[in-house]
């Protein structure tokens, strides 16, 4: 990661020069003006442009950019550009698997591809600024922008968030292919209460510190992050776009963060709803010292700042502090020297290259869950059924927030499978109108043809609106008649294959029972079609592995691997209270009607060959604070087939002044091998990343005993342990 950001790394003091020059020539209401963003063209940007008071637009792009930019630079009184900025979430108009799907890699390389490729193609339409990558830790499949996030690791969130910075961002910022990142949201909106989105949350310092704010963190100090989004949610009682604590105490003292940070749309104004402000020009006041550099879409900073400062409610100072940064952002993005995005830029669009890596990203991200050797499929297949409402469906297929993907220029499974096998040894019978439809009607044509193939295969899960912004759900099971589907399709007899496309983890335990295989795909984007084929096909090996724990009933959420151990830490057995039977329950922390352990733990996902660890040793059993705790194991591919397989490494810290959870992610490697062949993992790990917040809240590591694991996932492994002396 180091080279990466060579150049915008450390303050240019050319730059800083350019800043201070240029605030010293503006005026109030232009300074105000770069701290107002503007939602979208509307008739009167012109004349707010030439008077210098607006400092952004969003989601204004192509000619319309050109023109805005164009009245910027050439027509208001200092020419300072625009900085124009969209959501380039999982691409733009090659769309990448939704971020959950690309977590379920493990392979940051195909994260920050995506993103160079998503900037690339997003610059070419005149932006120069995206809102991701989101980082926001996502413990409940309830909250539909589980799919825009990492899932429910730290860690993980951690590596694949600098990734996407530095797949924006690039070694410079000011490469006309290259754009500024925003990681979001600012603080702890995945912890939505219930589930819901825009939902309170509290979260303990502690927590907030060892969990929510870790990926955070790294997008500042090790991704560079350009700027940063404060979110929707209030925050133990403070709204995260007033929150001096997060924003101006620990993102710009603490990490010495010196980009901007943007408001959440709307999410200044909002802070009245919240009961944090009692009208427009407090929660103005409330932004600005709450430390929002900029304000989105709404207009509170516009109308208000002024007077506020007039009134001596607001002092100039901090003004300055936030245009300072803008300007500063503005400045690395080169964008004084070179506002304008290139026509031939637009080449690029779809290209083959960009079609390729997102086809590698859908097919890493896959996991398969089960297999009965049903897969691959035999490509000498005589008849294959393909069922199921989503197998030919361009835009679900996509995921959320795909703003500029097209539904039309996405690769279905159904058209991928029929080109790979031919039209004639392809039947398509959906079983189901669409994936919410209730209406069974067409289930039976679908069980007909399923009784002539030779295998079928189902794609089910949720439309692509059931995920993301505003749409949680508070029931976890397939939509729609669908469980009826794969019900009906089982009884056939038939090896059945279920591929599911979803925006989070559904509750598959009613499947898992009836399929032969069942493949988890997500939202896999454009080349969602191909990247499946090659899989069901067998022309690679499944690879991916769960960035979130499947749980088996919705009463478990959240459940996630990093949990604590309690006092009465539950045994691995399932339910079992016969009535009457008062004391057999036991008094442990499980449940009395559901296993307490997942569906599918954290970090699992097959291959379609197997592989083995041994020999795991520990290089260094008594490590300092300052030293490199090195871990090895080999891995052998034991099947008859190549495969990635990727190895995972957890600690348990056993005991400490505060308690540590059961296991924490600290390494994880993707390894390619070849049948037979076998490799020996290296990790190391710096020990200052085994710490944590202690009693008074400063970041320590403690000596004492520790447990180490490296295994396949999050449930099993080679264990063995070291001491922090
Ligand atoms: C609201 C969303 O919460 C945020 O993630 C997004 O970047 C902005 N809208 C801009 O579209």
């Amino acid at each position: 990661m180091t080279e990466n950001h060579a150049r915008f790394t450390e303050s240019d003091p050319q730059i800083e020069t350019r800043v201070d020059d240029l605030l010293a020539q503006m005026t109030l209401a232009e300074k105000i003006g770069q701290m107002c963003q503007v939602g979208g063209a509307h008739e009167g940007n012109e004349e707010l442009i030439r008077q210098g008071r607006v400092g952004s637009f969003l989601y204004v792009l192509g000619e319309q950019a050109r023109e805005f930019q164009r009245l910027a630079v050439e027509e208001s009184r200092l020419g300072i550009p625009l900085i124009l900025g969209a959501d380039v979430i999982h691409g733009f108009r090659t769309v990448f698997p939704i971020p959950l799907g690309q977590a379920a890699s493990f392979d940051p390389e195909i994260v920050r591809e995506g993103a160079r490729i998503g900037a690339r193609e997003a610059a070419a339409f005149g932006i120069n600024w995206t809102f991701g990558p989101m980082v926001d830790i996502a413990r409940d499949p309830r909250w539909g922008r589980i799919a825009e996030s990492w899932g429910e690791d730290p860690y993980l969130a951690a590596c694949m968030g600098v990734a996407m910075v530095e797949g924006f961002q690039g070694a410079d910022l000011a490469d006309p292919e290259r754009i500024a990142a925003c990681a979001k949201h600012y603080v702890g909106y995945g912890a939505a209460e219930a589930g819901r989105d825009y939902n309170t949350t509290w979260i303990p310092e502690r927590l907030l510190r060892d969990v929510y704010l870790v990926p955070f963190r790294a997008c500042v100090q090790e991704g560079r992050v350009a700027t940063i989004m404060s979110a929707f949610n209030d925050l133990n009682g403070v709204p995260t776009s007033g929150n001096a604590f997060t924003l101006r105490q620990i993102l710009k003292g603490e990490w010495g963060f010196d980009g901007f940070v943007v408001s959440d749309h709307s999410s200044i104004v909002e802070m009245i709803q919240h009961g944090f402000a009692a009208d427009e020009k407090e929660a103005a006041l409330k932004g600005v010292t709450g430390g929002v550099d900029m304000e989105m879409v709404t207009t509170s900073y516009g109308d208000h700042l002024e007077a506020l400062i007039e009134e001596d409610k607001l002092s100039v100072e901090l003004i300055d502090e936030a245009v300072r940064r803008i300007l500063r952002i503005k400045f690395r993005l080169g964008l004084f020297e070179n506002p304008y995005f290139e026509e031939d830029q637009r080449a690029v669009i779809l290209c083959d290259e960009h079609l390729e890596a997102a086809r590698k990203a859908a097919r890493e991200s896959c996991v398969l869950l089960k297999n009965d050797s049903v897969l691959p499929l035999d490509r000498e297949i005589g008849r294959l059924v393909v069922v199921g409402p989503l197998a030919d469906r361009g835009k679900d297929q996509l995921g959320c927030w795909a703003f500029a993907g097209r539904g039309e220029e996405s690769h279905t499974p159904l058209q991928a499978l029929r080109e790979a096998l031919g039209e004639e040894r392809v039947v398509y019978a959906p079983g189901l109108e669409d994936c919410r439809s209730a209406d069974d009607r067409l289930i039976p044509e679908a069980v007909a043809a399923a009784r002539e193939a030779d295998a079928v295969v189902a794609f089910l899960g949720e439309d692509a609106d059931l995920s993301g912004e505003a749409r949680s759900r508070a029931s976890l099971d397939l939509p729609g008649a669908q469980q009826q589907l794969v019900d009906a399709l089982a009884e056939t007899g038939k090896p059945l294959v279920v591929v599911i496309m979803a925006g989070r983890p559904l509750i598959l335990g009613p499947v898992v029972e009836k399929v032969g295989a069942l493949l988890l795909a997500w939202h896999p984007g454009t080349m969602g079609g191909p990247a499946i084929a090659d899989l069901l096909l067998g022309v690679e090996s499944p690879s991916g592995r769960l960035p979130a724990t499947l749980p088996r009933a919705l009463g478990q959420v959240p459940i996630y691997y990093s949990h604590k151990n309690t006092g009465r830490p539950p045994q691995d057995d399932g339910p079992s209270i016969p009535p009457g039977s008062f004391d057999i329950a036991g008094w442990t922390s499980r449940y009395l009607d559901v296993d307490h352990r997942p569906l599918f733990p954290f970090g699992y996902g097959l291959s379609y060959t197997t592989f083995a660890y041994s020999d795991l040793e520990v290089e260094t059993p008594k490590v300092g604070a300052e030293d490199t705790l090195a871990v090895t194991a080999v891995i052998k591919n034991t099947g008859d087939r190549a495969g990635e397989e990727v190895v995972q490494l957890y600690v348990r810290d056993l005991v400490g002044s505060v308690t540590r959870p059961v296991k924490e992610l600290k390494g994880f490697r993707r390894l390619s091998l070849e049948p037979g062949q076998q490799e020996t993992v290296r990790f190391e790990v710096p020990v200052s990343e085994l710490g944590f917040h202690g009693p008074a809240m400063e970041y320590i590591v403690e000596p004492g005993s520790f447990r180490v694991w490296i295994g396949p996932n999050s449930a099993d492994g080679l264990e063995s342990s070291f001491e922090v002396v």
